[in-house]
C-alpha cells in the first residue's frame, strides 16, 4: 500500500502529460476537410446542379449554401484539457499559441519587428480553435458570476479548479483582441452589453464618412420613406474628423438613426481603421446583438427586416451573400493559401468559385446579416483578419478588402455560415445602353472609310484606333447596369445603387465586366422586374435625386436620367415573367 501510494501521483502526472499530448494536439493538429452530407445543391465546379424533383424551394439546402463542420473537428474543452495546462507540456502549448505574431528583430532588417512570421496565420487559426472551445466552456462561470453581481471576480479570483483555464483564456484575448480592453474586461462583458430587447435588439449599421453621404443620404432616405423600415439605425464614423456636425445632424433627423464614432468604442490607436476595415469593428461595436452590416450604397427593394426571416440565417445566425463571376483563373493560389492556415475547413470552401479558381471574388460584403448572440467569437475572427498589420500584410493583399473576411473568419474559428445560393446578378435596362467600344472588322471600317457605312454615321470611328464608340441598344441579350443580389426564393433584394427593367442571374450568363453587362448564356434568362419593385426603384432614384439637389451637386448631370415609368402594353409585371423583351 504504502508503495501504491508513492507510486501514484507519479503515475497521476505521467497520465497528465499524455493527455496534455492527446487532448490539446488533437486541436492544433487535425487536418481533414469535411465534404459533408449536404452537398447537392453545389457541384464539384461551384456550379449550382439541376435541384432534385422532390425538394421543394423552401427546403433549406436548396436556397442556401450551408458550411458544415465535421463534428469530430470540433472538441469541447474539458477538464482534462485544463488539467494539461499545468504540466510542462502544457506551458508550451501555451507559450506557442501566445507568442509574439512578429518575427524576430535580425540585424539585416530593422523592420522585422512589424513584420508578421510567416505561420502567423497558421498559429491565429490554432489560437482561435482553442479560443472558441475555451470561451465556451467557462461561459458558465461567468453567467453564475453576473447572477451574484460580481463577474470581476472570475480574472481577478478564479475558483482554483478551473485557474489555469482562465488565464488561458484571458491571455489569448489579451494577444487576439487588445482593442476591446479598453472598454471592456473581456469579451464576456461585450456580449452582455448586447441589446437583446425586442425594440433595440434588431438594427442596420452603415458606416459612413463624409465622402461617403452622397450615397448613405439617399440609401436612408430610401429606407425610411420608401420601403418603410422601421429597423433602427446605427451609423458608425471614424474619428470626429471623418463625419462633418452638419452630416450627422443630417442623419439623426429620422427617426431611430444614431451616429457613433466608432474610435470610443474601439482602441483605435491599436487598429489604425480606414477605409473597408472599419466595417467588421463596426458590427462588433454595435449595440445590436442582431445586425446587417449594410454598405451606404446598397438600395433594399424590400425592408431590410425581411433578412431576418431568411432561412439560412435563421438556421445557422449568418446569412452572406455571393459576388458575380469575374475573371476566371486570375489571381493568386487562394486555395493554396487557405490550406497554409486552415488545418481543418467545413464543407464549404472546396466547392467555391475562389478555390477552384471559376472566379477572383466569391463574397459581396455590402450586406452583411449577423446574429451577434450565436456569432460574437466568428466576429472576433472576422475583426481579427481586419486587423492593422494582418490586413496590411496578408489578408488585403490575398483578397479584395474585407469581402471574403466574413466566411474565411468563420471558417478559422469554425462557426457556421450561410450563402443565398444565387450569385450576383445585374439589374438594369435590356440591350446595352451604356456606350462602349467595340472593334469593327476591317471590311466594315474600310467601308466606312470609303464613306459608304451609313451605321456609323452618328457614332464616327476614331481612324486612329479603328475603333468605334458608340451607343447602340442593339444587343438584346444582355443586361447592363448594376450588381443584383437576390433572396432565398431567386426574387430580386437589393443592389449596389442605379436602375431599372430587367435582371438576370450570374448563373444564366456571362459578365463582361468593362461593360456592366450580364451577356445571357442561352435564350430567356433576361427577366422582367416585378412591376411594384419596379415602383420601389423608381422611388429609391426620386430620393437620390432629390439628395443630388439638396447638395447642389456639380455632378449632378452625371445622375442617371429617371426613365418614364410606363407599363409596356400587355406586360403582365409578374415574378420574373420575360415581358420585359
Ligand atoms: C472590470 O474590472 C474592474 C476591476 O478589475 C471592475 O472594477 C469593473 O467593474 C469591471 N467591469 C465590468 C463591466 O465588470
Ligand atoms: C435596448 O433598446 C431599447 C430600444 O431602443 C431601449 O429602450 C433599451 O433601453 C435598450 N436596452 C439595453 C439593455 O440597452
Amino acid at each position: 500500500m504504502q508503495v501504491l501510494k508513492v507510486v501514484s501521483p507519479l503515475r497521476r502526472t505521467q497520465s497528465l502529460r499524455i493527455l496534455a499530448i492527446l487532448v490539446i494536439f488533437f486541436i492544433l493538429a487535425s487536418v481533414s476537410r469535411y465534404q459533408g452530407s449536404y452537398e447537392f445543391s453545389i457541384d464539384e465546379d461551384g456550379q449550382v446542379q439541376s435541384v432534385p424533383s422532390d425538394v421543394t424551394e423552401h427546403d433549406i439546402y436548396f436556397t442556401h449554401h450551408i458550411a458544415t463542420f465535421d463534428p469530430k473537428d470540433l472538441r469541447p474543452w474539458t477538464k482534462g484539457d485544463t488539467e494539461a495546462l499545468r504540466t510542462p507540456e502544457g506551458q508550451e502549448v501555451v507559450d506557442y499559441l501566445t507568442a509574439s505574431s512578429f518575427q524576430a528583430p535580425s540585424p539585416e532588417n530593422d523592420h522585422s519587428a512589424t513584420v508578421l512570421r510567416n505561420d502567423h496565420f497558421l498559429v491565429l487559426t490554432k489560437r482561435l480553435r482553442v479560443y472558441r472551445t475555451l470561451w465556451h466552456s467557462l461561459k458558465g462561470y461567468y453567467d453564475q458570476l453576473v447572477k451574484e453581481g460580481r463577474q470581476d471576480q472570475l480574472f481577478i479570483a478564479p475558483p482554483t479548479e478551473i485557474a489555469p483555464a482562465v488565464a488561458l483564456l484571458q491571455r489569448l484575448e489579451q494577444v487576439s483582441f487588445p482593442w476591446i480592453l479598453n472598454h471592456y474586461n473581456s469579451s464576456y462583458d461585450l456580449y452582455r452589453s448586447y441589446n437583446r430587447s425586442k425594440e433595440g435588439g434588431r438594427g442596420i449599421i452603415m458606416c459612413v464618412g463624409d465622402h461617403h453621404t452622397r450615397y448613405a443620404r439617399p440609401a436612408l432616405k430610401a429606407l425610411r420613406e420608401v420601403v418603410k423600415s422601421k429597423l433602427p439605425v446605427e451609423i458608425y464614423y471614424n474619428g470626429q474628423y471623418d463625419l462633418s456636425a452638419e452630416n450627422r445632424a443630417w442623419f439623426e433627423q429620422f427617426e431611430n438613426v444614431k451616429t457613433i464614432d466608432i474610435t470610443t468604442v474601439l482602441d483605435n490607436n491599436l487598429l489604425q481603421l480606414s477605409g473597408w476595415a472599419v466595417k467588421p469593428f463596426a458590427l462588433l461595436a454595435s449595440r445590436f446583438s442582431e445586425a446587417i452590416l449594410m454598405d451606404s450604397d446598397a438600395y433594399f427593394l424590400d425592408d431590410p427586416a425581411v433578412m431576418f426571416e431568411d432561412d439560412g440565417y435563421k438556421e445557422v445566425g449568418t446569412v452572406y451573400f455571393y459576388d458575380r463571376t469575374l475573371f476566371p483563373g486570375y489571381g493568386g493560389d487562394e486555395k493554396a493559401w487557405l490550406e497554409s492556415f486552415l488545418p481543418s475547413m467545413s464543407n464549404h470552401p472546396s466547392k467555391t468559385r475562389w478555390f477552384n479558381r471559376k472566379g477572383s471574388h466569391e463574397m459581396e460584403s455590402g450586406v452583411v446579416v449577423f446574429d451577434k448572440r450565436r456569432h460574437l467569437l466568428g466576429l472576433l475572427a472576422v475583426c481579427k483578419m481586419n486587423d492593422r498589420h494582418e490586413r496590411e500584410q496578408v489578408t488585403y493583399v490575398k483578397s479584395w478588402g474585407d469581402k471574403e473576411t466574413f466566411w474565411i473568419g468563420l471558417e478559422m474559428i469554425q462557426e457556421q455560415y450561410s450563402f443565398v445560393r444565387y450569385r450576383g446578378g445585374v439589374i438594369g435596362n435590356v440591350g446595352d445602353a451604356i456606350p462602349y467600344k467595340e472593334v469593327l472588322p476591317q471590311e466594315e471600317i474600310e467601308r466606312y472609310n470609303q464613306g459608304d457605312a451609313p451605321l456609323t454615321a452618328t457614332n464616327p470611328i476614331d481612324p486612329k484606333t479603328k475603333i468605334q464608340t458608340h451607343r447602340k441598344y442593339a444587343n438584346m441579350d444582355r443586361v447592363c447596369g448594376n450588381q443584383l443580389h437576390f433572396d432565398q426564393r431567386g426574387q430580386p433584394l437589393w443592389w449596389n445603387s442605379g436602375v431599372y427593367t430587367a435582371y438576370m442571374k450570374d448563373e444564366d450568363g456571362v459578365w463582361d465586366f468593362a461593360s456592366s453587362c450580364l451577356v445571357q448564356k442561352n435564350p430567356g434568362a433576361i427577366m422582367e422586374v416585378d412591376w411594384e419593385q419596379r415602383k420601389v426603384a423608381f422611388d429609391i432614384l426620386r430620393a437620390d435625386r432629390d439628395i443630388a439637389v439638396e447638395y447642389n451637386n456639380p455632378g449632378y448631370k452625371e445622375i442617371l436620367e429617371i426613365p418614364r415609368l410606363h407599363r409596356t402594353e400587355g406586360a403582365k409585371g409578374g415574378k420574373g415573367n420575360r415581358e420585359a423583351i
